[in-house]
């Protein structure tokens, strides 16, 4: 059983990321069975600046490295194995333009302005399908936000093995059930994101002490002075209850329970330690690795050859029913 999953190197990733995905990722399989995709074609609908995206890239594999990512799985780069746009334009071939514009990423990202909205970003999930489909990916662990996707890629694995033949496994998404949104610490009415132009409304994973101590004091609450989980009513203290909860590996109720009579400020200074108690040791790591590109380029080369091997047999069975001359 194959489990694959993406992110984006369009900044240095947040908590949100970290504990919506990537900590969900399946530490209990083997290299062969766990695929872990830095999606820079993805990355490229927001037209990033090449030097700077080409740090983020790097960055993002360091950081999966420091994680402990790459002693269970696979990790490599989108770009350097080429079946996955090979693949994408033949799904484009079966996507339906009204399924596109439905999409509400799209929407979002695209400001509902179809005028300034590059293509790419209209395209954006069939290369998701094209990702997960080219490995026969059966378990995508991804934060809420990806359901969509996920849902039209088992739309297109449908309808392409009904037109051609049954070559396309159905994927399944695997949502973290507590953290499968975490929200912006200034609005806690929208997700938190590494791209959001506010750095006060997300930790980064490698902000240090400092900074997440001020992020997290200036953090959005509200006047009622009592701490409940009430995603309603109270969105930023529920938000500051969930990061404690995953951080901290215990329950919502347990949460309450610890936090229950005590005031926001003491829920803020626990929840700066049980964050820093999770990066401290992950940013160690990532600043002895992010300079040592040997074993960078060793991670990379081992992704790619096992990423490609299975691309390539996919790929053949694909372009035969196809009819594409190959
Ligand atoms: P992205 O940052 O869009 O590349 O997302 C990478 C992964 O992290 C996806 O599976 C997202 O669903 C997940 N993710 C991103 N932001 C959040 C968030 N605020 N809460 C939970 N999961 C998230
Ligand atoms: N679209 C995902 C996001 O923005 C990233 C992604 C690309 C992905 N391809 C994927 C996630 C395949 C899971 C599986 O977060």
């Amino acid at each position: 059983m194959i489990t694959f999953s993406g992110v984006q190197p369009s900044g240095i990733i947040t908590i949100g990321n970290y504990l919506g995905a990537i900590q969900n990722f399946n530490p209990n399989s083997s290299k062969e069975n766990n695929l872990y995709c830095i999606v820079n074609l993805h990355a490229l609908t927001s037209n990033p600046d090449p030097l700077l995206f080409k740090e983020q890239t790097k960055s993002l594999l360091a950081l999966y490295i420091a994680l402990g990512i790459d002693q269970h799985s696979t990790i490599f780069i989108q770009s350097q194995v080429k079946e996955h746009t090979e693949l994408a334009w033949i799904l484009q071939t079966l996507v339906k333009m009204g399924e596109l514009e439905r999409m509400t990423q799209y929407k979002d990202k695209s400001n509902n302005n179809k005028e300034n909205a590059n293509a790419g970003l209209f395209t954006y999930p069939v290369l998701m399908a094209a990702d997960i489909l080219l490995y026969n990916s059966e378990t995508i662990p991804v934060g809420q936000d990806q359901l969509q996707h996920i849902e039209l890629a088992r739309t297109l694995a449908t309808r392409f093995n009904n037109k051609y033949q049954e070559i396309f496994k159905l994927p399944v998404a695997k949502l973290n059930k507590k953290g499968a949104k975490i929200y912006s610490l200034n609005d806690p009415l929208k997700k938190m994101s590494k791209s959001d132009p506010n750095p006060k409304s997300y930790i980064s994973i490698l902000d240090d002490l400092k900074t997440i101590t001020k992020k997290i004091k200036s953090s959005t609450t509200d006047s009622l002075g009592e701490i409940n989980y009430d995603i309603e009513n109270q969105p930023g203290i529920s938000n500051l209850l969930t990061i404690y909860s995953l951080c901290k590996n215990i329950t919502i109720d347990q949460t309450i329970e610890f936090f229950k009579d005590q005031k926001y400020s003491f829920l803020k200074e626990n929840l700066i330690e049980a964050i820093w108690q999770i990066l401290e040791p992950i940013q160690d790591k990532y600043y002895q690795i992010i300079d040592n590109q040997k074993i960078i380029d060793q991670v990379l080369k081992d992704g790619q050859k096992i990423a490609k091997q299975k691309a390539e047999i996919q790929m053949k069975k694909v372009n035969k029913v196809v009819g594409l001359y190959d």
